[in-house]
């Protein structure tokens, strides 16, 4: 693995990026927005799981929240595959950015499920069901939000 990681850090434009303040800033800013998105659809859309709102449809709901919660998510998978790229190694062995990851997956597998099985009308889904997505995305998306910070406070 070490290898694997080392190889992606040598990539040519893996190693410009690295050297390139501009565009590591540019990579960094569009990560944040990316969360920024993603975070900003998920919490109100699980809140509306939660039972807030019950005026307004679960399916009307889904249509706007997550599709831009799934922009935000692809972007913020893309922007910060490369800014793992330029130190893989460091990255790779901080228990934090491992945690980080698992609660993306967490928070991106409950949510594909979800829609996979309902479609937009999530709100076939059980109450129970809806209540525990609900749970799953506030506790993934803000710890991962949270964990993503710290990463710049607990490496080298
Ligand atoms: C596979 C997906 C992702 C990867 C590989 C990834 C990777 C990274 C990396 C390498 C950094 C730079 C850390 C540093 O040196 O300070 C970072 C920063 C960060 N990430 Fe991610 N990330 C991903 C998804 C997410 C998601 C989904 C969130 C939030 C829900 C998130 C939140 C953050 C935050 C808040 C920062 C700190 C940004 C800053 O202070 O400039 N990341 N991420």
């Amino acid at each position: 693995m070490e290898a694997f990681f080392a190889a992606l850090e040598s990539i040519g434009f893996v190693e410009a990026l690295r050297f390139s303040r501009w565009t590591y800033a540019a990579v960094n800013t569009t990560h944040i927005f990316a969360i920024a998105l993603l975070v900003g659809s998920a919490l109100p859309l699980s809140l509306r799981l939660l039972g807030l709102w019950p005026t307004i449809t679960h399916a009307h709901v889904a249509r706007i929240l997550s599709t831009t919660a799934g922009v935000g998510l692809v972007l913020a998978v893309m922007s910060g595959f490369l800014l793992f790229a330029t130190r893989a190694s460091e990255y790779a062995d901080l228990a934090v950015f491992q945690i980080k990851l698992v609660l993306v997956l967490i928070g991106g597998g409950s949510a594909i499920l979800m829609h996979l099985r309902y479609g937009w009308d999530i709100g076939r889904a059980p109450r129970l069901a809806l209540r525990r997505a609900g749970v799953v995305s506030v506790l993934a998306w803000t710890g991962a939000l949270i964990l993503g910070r710290l990463i710049a406070f607990v490496g080298d």
